[in-house]
């Protein structure tokens, strides 16, 4: 399994909108994956239903040592399965002596269930929880909010990654995947021109989400985007272009051959 936390050291930067629509994209193209809430927010379960909402998810398997295998939820697509934050959520952290279980043993426990891939989603800052997911992720996406102050958390972001694996963790860098672009809007334009000079080019995913209204109305019903309309909008696409990127960058292979160059499938026989 791979693992892939969604952090940034802002908030409100579009992480849990992020790690619910990517993780539906990537379910939808037949990765089994599993989306994590370590937020204590616990914004991913609150939305969803009435029993993601009762449910007992991450903090309950590190404070109560309940095993992942009793938290794990099922969706409507068999591919995607959900663990929430849970009741124990608490935005004070506890010592880690008074905890039951850790952020490595609960990836290690959904690794043995068989997923191609976790994704993580984090609270806002680089500290608590989140630095321990951190310390036990493969990758790490960064959601970077298109606007100007947006430009200095860039390489505060990047040097924290850098101080993760300086202590021997494995945790590399998936991509900075712009977010809220307002491509109309002079300033945001700006951002995303300096952003894609300022960065080296293989850390900035092509892909970039934009401003738009559906967000609020799909994460106030509580479903990802694809899920909003019979017909998906447009910006619901491009989490499958983001998860298409990101599947190359994290050596997401499939397990089955890939056809010889000239045995497409094809259209009509
Ligand atoms: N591309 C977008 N266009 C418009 N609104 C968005 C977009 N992405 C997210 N939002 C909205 O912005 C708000 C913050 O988004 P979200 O909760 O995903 O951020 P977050 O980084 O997870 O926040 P926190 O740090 O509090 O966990 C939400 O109301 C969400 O619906
Ligand atoms: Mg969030």
């Amino acid at each position: 399994m791979i693992s892939l936390a969604v952090a940034s050291q802002k908030g409100g930067v579009g992480k849990t909108t992020v790690a619910v629509n990517l993780a539906y994209a990537f379910a939808k193209r037949g990765w089994s994956t599993v989306l994590v809430d370590t937020d204590p927010q616990g914004s991913v379960g609150l939305s969803l239903s009435e029993r993601a909402r009762r449910s007992r998810g991450f903090f309950d398997c590190m404070e109560e040592g309940i095993s992942v295998d009793e938290c794990v939820l099922a969706t409507r697509l068999p591919e995607l399965q959900i663990l929430v934050a849970g009741r124990s959520a608490d935005p004070f952290v506890r010592k880690a002596s008074e905890l039951q279980g850790t952020v490595p043993d609960v990836v290690a426990s959904l690794g043995q269930r068989g997923h191609d891939l976790a994704i993580i989603d984090t609270a806002a800052g680089l500290t608590g929880y989140t630095a321990d997911v951190l310390r036990a992720s493969d990758f790490v996406l960064v959601p970077q909010q298109a606007e100007p102050l947006g430009l200095r958390s860039v390489p505060q972001m990047l040097k924290a990654v850098q101080a993760i694996r300086n202590e021997g963790h494995h945790l590399e860098m998936a991509g900075i995947l712009l977010t809220m672009v307002q491509s109309d809007v002079e300033d945001s334009a700006n951002v995303v021109r300096e952003l894609r000079q300022i960065v080296p080019p293989q850390l900035m995913l092509h892909a970039a989400i934009p401003r738009d209204s559906i967000f609020l109305r799909a994460s106030a019903v509580g479903v990802p985007l694809g899920l909003l309309f019979q017909n998906p909008p447009a910006p619901a696409i491009i989490f499958d272009q983001v998860a298409a990127e990101l599947e190359s960058r994290i050596e997401l292979h499939s397990e089955s051959p890939l056809p010889a160059q000239d045995d497409h499938t094809r259209l009509m026989d």
